[in-house]
């Protein structure tokens, strides 16, 4: 097999002289150019995204395995994306983030790539441009932060913070207190160490075929996170020797066996944005109803934060997802190939559980069902989604009094104040919150249960929008209602009074409106003003889909042209 890099390097020509040339400026000897697979290092480091900061270490790892399996390793950035600093949401970044990768990946002389993801969203933007690419790639996770520790406590990333910080506003903890919890919870490296967004697609990598088994949830601070990151380099060019590729790991099977993993583990509900984008990159389409009906076959078996006790940490060492997947593999597809070129049933077969009450057998689960169900029913014709481990067995059938919120600011001015008409049975309903009408979908779905309510003991509440949540959040919180209301959706229509049914045993959303009173107030409705009138904002609001599709830009979904890779090459005039 001919190397795609020769096209590059070999010969003697004004171009291989430019493309040699320029990067001997690096101090690279000739032999390098003369046939050795040249492996991108894909690096989503940065000082501004917390949790890939050690990144450029775990690069240097990858390199020394790429070397001594007789590749030419070539390091190089993209955007990053931090989900806690980048405003107005890492979410409106994460199609140009794959974009980002796609293009520097299929533009380069590159033959293989290795992915270096941590926070949220980086992870699903490189498994995005990778499968668009299509080269041979393996991802490496930088894994999670050590457990968090407060006088006696194991603390959580994100799901201890809203505990905290309700007991705080409530004065129930000192500010004092409150600024110490912080170098307490983030004390080392890596990402959050709850089930969050982060670990959810670290983990949901690996599950895909996309890391070598184990790889996903080793602490970042562990030295055999840099050991697991020399052996991806070693394999990286293992793989562009065997024309190994995500469109063969990345298939309908392996997206089906992420789902169960997810339900098993109580995974974060972006994880069904996320997957949904991943595969409609390579032509495969999952349905919100395949989400639910794996769902409701699969029992949470891993009792991780915000959905268990334990942390990410704990997880790993109970023998993480080979252990997980062990337990669960008469329903998965064993026979889905890895980047090891083994099947993931040969990767876990040997995986064993260390400890029975982190990763709980099916004899004994947590919920008989898998942590998110599927709502549907006239406030959401196209779904919505809840976290129903995460959330108030309580409320699981409820019936109560909207009070809406038109947008975020509305919330914020109004939420505390003496004067909110709410009680503890009403429903919180926020709209304009989501792809298009926030923008970007931001995760405010949690949203706070109001201060008088809190102070007469209320912890939870029946919520609603067509928000997301973080990952590390809980409580009976519907999200991703869809359409969204910004796009003319029932949730744009709803008043001060009017009730909403939720119904998780039955799948139910409904608002208690009659269908001729909704069509009434949809012909009344008037859209919002949109965001953006020019930039990047206006070509995420012309071509974002729909929560159900994944949020991805339009024209970039489906599978790349066979022929598009050389064809990009040729139109430079470089041939
Ligand atoms: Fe990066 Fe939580 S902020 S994973």
């Amino acid at each position: 097999m001919k190397l795609r890099s020769r096209s590059w390097f070999e010969g003697v020509s004004l171009y291989s002289f430019v493309h040699r040339s320029w990067l001997k400026s690096e101090g690279f000897p000739h032999d390098l150019f003369e046939g050795k697979p040249v492996i991108g290092i894909c690096n989503s480091w940065s000082e501004l995204t917390n949790c890939n900061a050690h990144l450029r270490q775990v690069a240097e790892a990858v390199k020394r395995g790429v070397w001594e399996a007789g590749g030419f390793p070539l390091e190089f950035p993209t955007i990053s994306l931090a989900e806690t600093l980048l405003k107005p949401t890492a979410m409106l970044y994460r199609n140009l983030m794959a974009m980002d990768v796609e293009e520097m990946i299929s533009g380069n002389p590159l033959d293989g790539v290795v992915l270096l993801c941590g926070c949220d969203k980086t992870t699903p933007a490189q498994l995005m441009g990778a499968a668009s690419a299509d080269l041979p790639a393996i991802m490496v996770p930088g894994g999670p932060m050590l457990s968090g520790r407060w006088k006696d406590q194991k603390i959580g990333s994100g799901t201890d913070v809203f505990r905290f910080w309700d007991l705080c506003r409530t004065g129930r903890m000192t500010e004092e207190e409150y600024v110490e919890i912080e170098s307490c919870m983030s004390r080392s490296s890596g990402h959050c160490m709850v089930m969050g967004t982060a670990s959810t697609m670290t983990s949901l990598a690996e599950v895909l075929g996309m890391t070598l088994p184990s790889c996903a949830n080793i602490p970042a601070a562990d030295s055999r996170s840099m050991t697991i990151a020399q052996e991806s380099g070693r394999r990286a060019v293992d793989l562009v020797k065997e024309d190994l590729r995500p469109s063969q790991i990345l298939t309908k099977d392996a997206f089906q066996n992420a789902i169960r993993a997810c339900m098993s583990m109580g995974g974060s509900t972006n994880a069904v944005i996320h997957l949904c984008a991943i595969a409609g990159r390579l032509g495969i389409q999952l349905s919100l109803d395949e989400f639910d009906r794996i769902s409701r076959e699969t029992p949470l078996l891993v009792n991780v934060k915000p959905s268990g006790e334990y942390l990410m940490e704990d997880l790993f060492y109970a023998g993480g997802i080979p252990a997980l997947m062990n337990e669960i593999r008469t329903s998965l597809h064993t026979d889905a190939i890895t980047v090891t070129g083994r099947s993931i049933g040969e990767n876990i077969a040997a995986a064993e559980i260390h400890n029975l009450d982190v990763i709980r057998p099916t004899s004994n689960p947590l919920n008989p069902e898998g942590g998110i169900a599927v709502l549907k029913g006239n406030l959401a014709p196209a779904g919505a989604v809840l976290k129903q481990t995460a959330a108030t067995p309580e409320l699981m059938v409820h019936s109560g009094p909207a009070v809406v919120f038109e947008n975020r600011e509305d919330l914020l001015s109004r939420i505390d104040s003496p004067d909110l008409d709410v009680t503890a049975e009403s429903v919180l309903v926020l709209r304009n919150a989501g792809p298009k009408g926030a923008p970007g979908m931001p995760e405010w779905g949690q949203l706070p249960i109001p201060k008088k309510l809190l102070e007469q003991g209320v912890e939870d509440m029946v919520r609603l929008s067509d928000a997301r949540m973080s990952g590390t959040s809980y409580g009976t919180v519907v999200l991703h209602v869809a359409p969204e209301s910004a796009e003319g959706g029932p949730l744009a229509i709803v008043r001060d009074g009017d009730i909403v049914e939720l119904n998780v045993p039955e799948r139910r959303l409904q608002l208690q409106v009659s269908d001729e009173e909704i069509a009434v107030r949809l012909a009344e409705w008037k859209p919002p003003e949109p965001h953006y009138r020019s930039g990047y904002g206006k070509l995420f609001l012309d071509h974002v889909s729909q929560a159900p599709l994944g949020c991805d830009f339009d024209f970039l979904e489906g599978k790349r042209s066979e022929d598009d890779l050389p064809t990009r090459y040729a139109r430079m005039g470089h041939s």
